[in-house]
């Protein structure tokens, strides 16, 4: 298999998957349109229109605060070309417990539910387990998200708590689900996963 002819900067390397840091001038029109989308708002909680201004803002304020957030630009790697298609996060890092929240968005919709966000999701755990050296990593899903909830139990996360009728959308109340993860539930799937390619 030969190099795709649009390589970009690498951070992280997965098997069908690459992350990078965002560049601010050629991302953020595709983050706008993501984050607006009805289809995808539902799933990562938010309601409210986003401008280019207020998305440069938040590009701003992410950017100077890798202490706390990292956020990558997920390419996918289809067939001899890379394409932009969502963002993986690490947030609220806390370095003293050493855990984080993880979140991640696909907002090319015709890239879900094709092994792309489990590819970079097992990359960043490696990289959050064997380089940050974090203890646990979080993750909080909508409880009909079923799409998230399946990709993160496949990657070795487990329930830890449900929140009833915590999150209000199109007229009622749904329970989150309370996920988490140590590196020993994660460790072996990560080993399967560099031979076979699969997570189960
Ligand atoms: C959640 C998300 C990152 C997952 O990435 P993805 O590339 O679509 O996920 P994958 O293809 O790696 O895995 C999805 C898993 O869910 C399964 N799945 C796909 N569609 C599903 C559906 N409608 N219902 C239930 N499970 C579904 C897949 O079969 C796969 O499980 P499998 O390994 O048993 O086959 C991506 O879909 C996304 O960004 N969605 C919108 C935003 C969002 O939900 N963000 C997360 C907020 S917590």
């Amino acid at each position: 298999m030969h190099a795709p002819h649009n390589t970009p900067t690498i951070f992280l390397e997965g098997k069908k998957t690459i992350l990078r840091p965002l560049n601010k001038e050629t991302d953020i029109p595709s983050l706008v349109t993501w984050i607006n989308d009805p289809d995808i708002r539902r799933f990562i909680a938010n309601y409210l229109p986003f401008t280019i201004s207020m998305e440069e803002q938040w590009f701003e304020s992410r950017s100077k605060d890798t202490h706390h957030h990292i956020v990558l630009g997920i390419e996918a790697r289809v067939d001899d070309e890379y394409v932009f298609i969502g963002t993986m996060g690490l947030h609220n890092i806390d370095w003293k417990h050493r855990f984080l929240t993880t979140g991640a968005m696909i907002g090319e919709k015709k890239y879900w539910g094709q092994g792309f966000g489990t590819d970079a999701k097992m990359t960043i755990l490696d990289y959050v387990f064997n380089t940050l050296n974090m203890h646990k990593v979080c993750s909080d899903v909508i409880s009909y998200n079923k799409r998230s909830l399946n990709y993160s139990l496949h990657c070795g996360y487990n329930v830890e708590g449900v929140r009833k009728k915590h999150f209000f959308q199109q007229g009622r109340y749904y329970d989150v689900i309370e996920l988490g993860l140590f590196k020993k539930d994660w460790l072996p799937i990560w080993r399967a996963y560099q031979k076979t390619g699969r997570v189960k």
